[in-house]
């Protein structure tokens, strides 16, 4: 049997979906689409269905209703997602996880993986995000209660303390996974080999 289907039979027999937590540019749309990919199964991204579902951008919601009524919508769209239906890869934001009642239902209804980059390289991806793509995250680039953009040095500074204060929740999942050096395919498949212990190609 190939390796690709070894994984995929693990991943049925394991009978639990896969959810991707991390800060904000560890890649997790990324890992999440090379294991759709692998897997032949669903990737569903939370911050994707609340924009379709409130009609408007993440960086709208956070400036027009608050960041508490994102996490409103975050929230029960992760307890939705992972209390019925097939498993499927769940690619979720940045700080769904620190939620308790996100956090706990992930840690008892699926396979909860940490994707971990250094602040570096979390700070780089994000430029790149915002000025190739236009991805505006307000956490980062918007000064908190404000619409006012942040300094390359205030977003610097951001994303070394929300890491900071975030770490030790995310390091309750069950695996992590390092996305510094390897490509997507590659980050995929190591997170796969961790966690149905598959043999190594030859
Ligand atoms: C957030 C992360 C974002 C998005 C929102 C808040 C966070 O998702 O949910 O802007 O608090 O870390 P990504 O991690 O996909 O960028």
């Amino acid at each position: 049997m190939d390796i690709d289907t070894s994984m995929k039979n693990a991943f049925h027999a394991a009978g639990k979906s896969i959810v991707l937590i991390g800060f904000m540019g560890v890649g997790k749309t990324a890992v999440g689409t090379a294991l759709k990919d692998i897997l032949e199964v669903d990737l569903v991204d939370s911050d994707v269905i609340i924009e379709k579902e409130a009609g408007k951008s993440i960086a709208r919601i956070f400036a027009e209703d608050g960041e508490e009524a994102f996490r409103k919508l975050e929230q029960k769209t992760i307890l939705n997602i992972l209390s019925n239906g097939a498993p499927v890869i769940l690619s979720t934001g940045g700080g769904a996880f620190l939620n308790d009642d996100v956090r706990a239902i992930i840690l008892k209804n699926s396979t909860s993986v940490w994707l971990q980059a250094s602040k570096e390289t979390i700070f780089e991806r994000t430029e790149t995000d915002l000025n190739q793509y236009g991805i505006k995250r307000p956490k980062i680039h918007v000064v908190e209660g404000t619409q006012t953009p942040t300094t390359l040095e205030q977003r610097k500074e951001i994303i070394a303390s929300l890491l900071e204060e975030r770490s030790s929740i995310y390091a309750e999942c069950a695996y992590s996974v390092d996305t510094e050096a390897g490509n997507a395919e590659e980050n995929a498949k190591s997170l796969l080999n961790k966690l149905y212990n598959l043999p190594r190609p030859q």
